[in-house]
């Protein structure tokens, strides 16, 4: 059978390496996305205390033998959780040292030479999404995001396929792996938290996306080049994360704004911290206790920015995600119709489809 050969698409890092100075149209965002758009460093130098600003929650209390230390520490998480959606946790107990080898490791892949990494390059097309990549223009205006990225499973381990990650560096492996089982136990710990937030036992939550061997830990290293015009492009466009949990650490370059109050805020770099949104799933299980904030991540001129996400996923169609039973009630019925994870996805996608078919062009 005859295989079409598909052109690999641009790197962003190509693209800005090249010395342009005005980008090309299909980074331009619309007008009507314009609103709060700038330079990340400017967005943040605009941050002052009296405005609002993602809350900071401590865990340390939720490993005190005091019961009203635990106690007011899930409170806390929880407030942030229905008011935010999106958190900084410090004291989540990885080691500090641990973090920054990863940080190492992702940058050692990304400072390769583009065409090293390009024998990592995902093959998009055949619906192998793990590996090096950059959006691929999947609509009629052909938007694009001033990103490339690295996508793979990194937990449950057995699930994972090594043939697939950076060799290089040849420490990549064994920092990520060990990163992934760190993290995992942070994962538990939030669920707990998050579970007795809504007056569930400590298991309910992870128990309801599929537990220790069910739920998947997906990583996205998202590398932003500088960007001459960052008035004008986004690093990831404007969406709410489809995940349960998604935890971030960056190379503290700030980009990630939030939807809060009815504008666009910068998120502040704590140190020593993960940012960490509640996605979609949770807004479910939650019957929308919990939120999942609609975000986006600037770009700036002067640095690149490395961010890494890991994506917490109930299994894509063994589970039917709809509220819980306990926190539906004649007050608060059910918000959101019963869907697997899988048909969740989609449903967005018909729905933003539809949207894009109907908005002014
Ligand atoms: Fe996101």
């Amino acid at each position: 059978m005859p295989t079409e050969i598909m052109p690999l698409p641009e790197r962003v890092e190509s693209l800005a390496s090249s010395g342009l100075t005005t980008i090309p149209k299909e980074y331009v965002r619309p007008e009507s996305e314009r609103d709060s758009l700038g330079d990340a460093f400017d967005e943040a130098m605009k941050l002052n205390s009296s405005g609002p600003q993602v809350p900071v929650v401590d865990l340390a209390g939720f490993d005190s033998p005091d019961e009203a230390v635990r106690a007011k520490c899930v409170e806390e998480l929880k407030k942030a959780a229905e008011d935010w959606g999106v958190m900084h946790i410090v004291n989540h107990r990885i080691p500090l040292e641990l973090i920054d080898r990863v940080r190492e490791v992702g940058k050692g892949f990304f400072d390769l030479p583009v065409e090293q990494k390009e024998k990592y390059a995902n093959d998009q097309a055949s619906g192998e999404i793990q590996g090096y990549g950059s959006k691929l223009a999947n609509n009629e205006s052909g938007q694009l995001e001033w990103e490339d990225y690295y996508f793979h499973l990194i937990f449950p381990e057995e699930k994972t396929n090594l043939s697939l990650w950076p060799k290089e560096p040849e420490d990549y492996i064994e920092v990520t792996k060990e990163f992934a089982k760190e993290l995992r136990v942070v994962v538990t710990k939030m669920l707990s938290m998050l579970s007795q937030g809504l007056g569930l036992e400590s298991g309910k939550l992870e128990k309801e996306i599929g537990g220790m061997e069910e739920l998947l830990m997906q990583m996205k290293i998202n590398y932003y080049p500088k960007c001459p015009q960052p008035e004008l492009a986004l690093g990831v466009e404007a969406h709410t994360d489809v995940s349960s949990l998604t935890f971030l650490l960056t190379n503290m370059v700030p980009g990630l704004q939030l939807y809060y109050g009815g504008k666009w805020v910068i998120a502040q770099c704590v140190p020593d911290s993960l940012l960490v949104h509640i996605g979609d799933t949770l807004e479910i299980l939650s019957n929308g206790r919990y939120r999942s904030i609609l975000h986006r991540s600037l770009v700036n001129k002067e640095r690149v920015r490395i961010s890494w996400a890991v994506f917490c996923e109930p299994p894509k169609e063994t589970i039917v995600l709809k509220p819980l039973p306990e926190l539906v009630t004649e007050a608060a019925p059910a918000k959101f119709p019963p869907r697997t994870f899988k048909q969740h996805i989609q449903h967005k996608l018909f729905k933003k489809t539809q949207e894009d078919f109907t908005s002014p062009k």
